[in-house]
């Protein structure tokens, strides 16, 4: 079991990976015009890069009911339990977590990632077969990293369930140029092209999760996470 969890963590974290970013305080969080509804979803430090950034960066709210994500969780939480979460050391990608990958899903569950991947993906680009399922504790985050350009192509998507959360996405190269996702449960995120390759991204751990200034309690979250391959 450990060499599975191990081997699922070097694909696809065995990357360039960073010490935690510092927000500039100067930095001014610009709401994403094109959000629907009242509340912007994407937050950033300036609206030139929400503008650059806007078709690389998406956040769908409700991209599944509430009864997809319990036959999710039904399909999912098994599996899950019999693994225990790692609090691993301090310069591991990710804190308080247990993960999983599936290549089968029942015809319901098959039915959601089709309908990630149809709006995700280009038509004809290869996806990476497995889907990753990753299990954050109530403590748990994910700390800023990029994915593995070996493993993972242009675009990343993920659906969370189980809890509230935000991604926080800071350019490798330029520390106060950045985004706040607002991830709330059974959403999907999007990430491509710069956004996947030149900005870190990350999961904020409950004690630091905001969201343009205002709170979003972390619960546990489970995240399924689709992959392109690299071309
Ligand atoms: C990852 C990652 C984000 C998420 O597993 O590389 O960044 O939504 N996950 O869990
Ligand atoms: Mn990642």
């Amino acid at each position: 079991m450990t060499l599975l969890v191990n081997a699922i963590k070097t694909k696809y974290y065995k990357v360039a990976f960073h010490t935690r970013s510092v927000r500039h305080l100067n930095s001014v969080a610009v709401g994403d015009s094109k959000s629907e509804g009242d509340a912007p979803l994407v937050i950033g430090s300036s609206r030139a890069l929400l503008q650059k950034l806007g078709t690389q960066v998406e956040v769908r709210p409700a991209f599944i009911t509430e009864e997809e994500e319990g036959a999710l969780l039904l399909e999912l939480e098994a599996g899950l339990k019999k693994k225990r979460y790692e609090f691993d050391h301090w310069d591991d990608a990710i804190h308080g977590f247990r993960e999983t990958e599936r290549l089968t899903w029942s015809e319901g569950c098959q039915a959601i990632l089709t309908r990630v991947r149809s709006v995700a993906f280009a038509s004809g680009s290869s996806l990476l077969g497995p889907v990753h399922v990753l299990d954050l504790d109530k403590s748990g985050y994910i700390k800023p990293h990029i994915d593995s350009v070996k493993f993972c192509g242009s675009t990343i998507s993920g659906l969370s369930l189980l809890s509230d959360s935000v991604m926080r996405l800071v350019k490798e190269d330029s520390q106060n140029e950045w985004l706040d996702l607002l991830l709330p449960r059974r959403s999907l995120y999007i990430l491509r092209d710069q956004a996947r390759y030149d900005f870190t991204h990350e999961i904020l751990k409950d004690e630091v999760s905001t969201f343009n200034g205002h709170r979003v309690p972390r619960q546990r979250r489970i995240s399924v996470i689709c992959r392109s391959l690299p071309s």
